[in-house]
């Protein structure tokens, strides 16, 4: 198939790209760089730099006769949407819209799409499932949401067929060791704790140690990019003889603040100086999933996300020079 990717430079897009090609499929490559690393481009994937928020040149690439499109061009930042939702709104929204349009125009009907464990809001049980209520608590989570509304619809309407991938925290760079640029200003817990490890930052701070989990800090599901990228693959592949779907990314199982830092310290042989500090605000005790639905689906199940697997293969780029496999 020849498969558009927008966001393929980015830091799981670059993961799905690998797959993807890996898998004998042709690839182009769109992203307009605000978050994407060159370094990350595959050299076997056509580029081309630019925005889904630019019309004509959607036009002219969807075009080329693409099969299928896998979109994670977005924004992702939870906290950063709740102060600029705007942004938010433009490239989640509008520039999602003008690609659904463009593949519309172009009989495009096949759509991977990055969804986001932020669509359920606070988990009211766990392990979270697909039929969790849908309550997002940040502007992010919604845009998330509002697409996978539109994509029932153009469903319903058009006959587009979709794959909704809901991924939990994704964490861990390609094991292979061909993904090597790093997230720029990372806000997430491992990338920050990996910086504190390579003394990029002396320290961090830990959200909270009073949440009813079991040594107290948050809890959560982390996923490794690798599983992340081969579920798109087998996402794209189900959707040429079957319907539309939506499922959980995630392992079922947590790990806590703690969890994270210990076992980093473990990995990296440095040691991880932290703060305890007041809870984040929005931030649940405990968000761990269930795939059963992508087991059933897809017969996709994680095979890179125990800590150990994620934290090594963090390691591996940020501290390339010391060997720790
Ligand atoms: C993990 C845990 C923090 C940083 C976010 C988005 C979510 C999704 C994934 C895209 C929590 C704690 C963190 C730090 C800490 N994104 N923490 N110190 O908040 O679970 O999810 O990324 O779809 O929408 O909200 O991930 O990595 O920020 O936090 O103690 O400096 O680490 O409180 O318990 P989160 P995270």
């Amino acid at each position: 198939m020849k498969v558009l990717v927008t966001g393929g430079a980015g830091y799981i897009g670059s993961h799905v790209v690998l797959y993807l090609v890996e898998a004998g499929h042709e690839v182009v490559i769109l992203d307009d760089m605000s978050l994407g690393c060159l370094e990350n481009i595959h050299d076997q994937a056509e580029f081309i730099e630019g925005s889904t928020l630019d019309e004509a040149m959607l036009d002219n690439v969807l075009s080329k006769n693409i099969d299928a499109v896998v979109h994670l061009a977005a924004f992702k930042a939870a906290g950063e949407s709740m102060i600029h939702p705007e942004k938010y709104s433009k490239n989640n929204l509008n520039g999602t819209t003008n690609l659904l349009n463009a593949m519309m125009k172009h009989n495009v009907m096949t759509f991977v799409f990055s969804s986001s464990a932020a669509v359920y809001g606070y988990p009211e049980y766990l392990p979270v499932d697909e039929d969790h209520p849908l309550k997002p608590i940040n502007y992010y989570g919604y845009t998330k949401l509002a697409v996978e509304n539109m994509l029932k619809w153009y469903g319903q309407l058009k006959g587009l067929k979709f794959a909704a991938l809901r991924y939990f925290n994704a964490a861990g760079y390609d094991v292979k060791r061909r993904v090597f640029g790093l997230e720029k200003s990372p806000q997430n817990l491992l990338p920050i704790v990996m910086e504190v490890a390579t003394g990029q930052r002396k320290t961090m701070n830990v959200f909270g140690n009073d949440y009813k989990t079991k040594d107290g800090t948050g809890v959560r599901d982390y996923i490794h990019v690798n599983d992340l990228a081969s579920a798109h693959v087998k996402a794209l592949e189900y959707l040429q003889d079957n319907d539309s779907f939506t499922v959980n990314l995630a392992t079922g199982e947590g790990y806590s603040v703690l969890d994270v830092i210990h076992e980093a310290e473990a990995v990296t042989e440095k040691k991880i100086n932290y703060t305890i500090v007041d809870r984040r605000p929005g931030d649940p005790a405990e968000l761990i999933a269930t795939s059963k639905q992508a087991n059933v689906i897809l017969n996709w199940a994680p095979q890179f996300s125990d800590l150990n697997t994620i934290l090594k293969s963090m390691w591996n780029v940020y501290n390339p020079e010391e060997n720790h496999d």
